[in-house]
């Protein structure tokens, strides 16, 4: 696409270290962030609030339209606001990740977020992280990455993670949640996780933060270069 910012898809399985990593390098770069697995997250959280059967496709559709999702950029970190209401938190609990596996294989909801998600990241300086971004939501993305991680790593990592937020969780637990959602993530018919050929593949599990932020971001150009990219 000519005359737009970069758009940098950063795609991968739970636990790669996605939104660490995009994080980082927006800051770095100087760009925003897009938390696409936050969308998927708030639905399924209202879902749960207004129990709203996770299986109903339509009821699913027209709740999803009522949500009103947007991302608060601060200093502290990305906000996730749904309907004016802070759910930054909430979308983080594990039921809210177990359920959000139904969420994501439904059709329509996943057409509308897609929408979202192009419409919010079209005039470009966006990372966005998920499962699709390089091969569904930006196939034209200037710049591809797929993270990976070993199993045994991304559980330590997740755990770690519920540990820090006070959420009790055993290691067998989580375990057996990231598996589940890798299998759901990689057979779903529309939007499956998967490596497109132009991504670059980046395997985080012998890497540090600061290293897998330094690969990432040494392909891209440095702030002044994202100015613009003329094809
Ligand atoms: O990355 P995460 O764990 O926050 O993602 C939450 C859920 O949303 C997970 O079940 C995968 C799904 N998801 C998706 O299907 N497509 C995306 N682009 C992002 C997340």
């Amino acid at each position: 696409m000519a005359n737009r910012l970069p758009v940098i898809a950063l795609d991968g399985p739970a636990g790669s270290g996605k939104s660490t990593i995009a994080k980082l390098v927006a800051k770095r770069l100087g760009i925003h962030y897009i938390d696409t697995g936050a969308m998927y997250r708030a639905v399924t959280l209202m879902a749960l609030r207004e129990k709203i059967d996770t299986k109903n496709e339509v009821d699913l559709v027209a709740l999803a339209k009522r949500c009103n999702i947007e991302f608060k950029y601060e200093e502290k970190g990305l906000k996730v606001l749904v309907n004016g209401q802070d759910v930054s938190e909430d979308i983080r609990l594990p039921e809210v990740s177990k359920s959000s596996s139904d969420i994501a294989d439904s059709i329509g909801v996943r057409k509308h977020l897609v929408a979202l998600q192009q419409k919010m990241g079209e005039a470009g300086g966006f990372i966005l992280d998920g499962r699709d971004i390089g091969s569904l939501v930006f196939p034209d993305a200037e710049f591809k990455f797929y993270l990976d991680a070993s199993v045994e790593e991304r559980v330590k990592r997740r755990y770690k993670e519920l540990k820090a937020r006070n959420i009790e969780q055993t290691q067998e637990e989580v375990k057996k949640d990231i598996l589940a959602r890798d299998k759901r993530d990689k057979d779903r018919p529309f939007g499956a996780l998967k490596q497109v050929p132009d991504a670059v593949r980046v395997d985080t599990s012998e890497l540090s933060i600061d290293e897998v932020v330094n690969t990432i971001a040494s392909r891209i150009h440095t702030k002044e270069d994202t100015k613009e990219i003329d094809e």
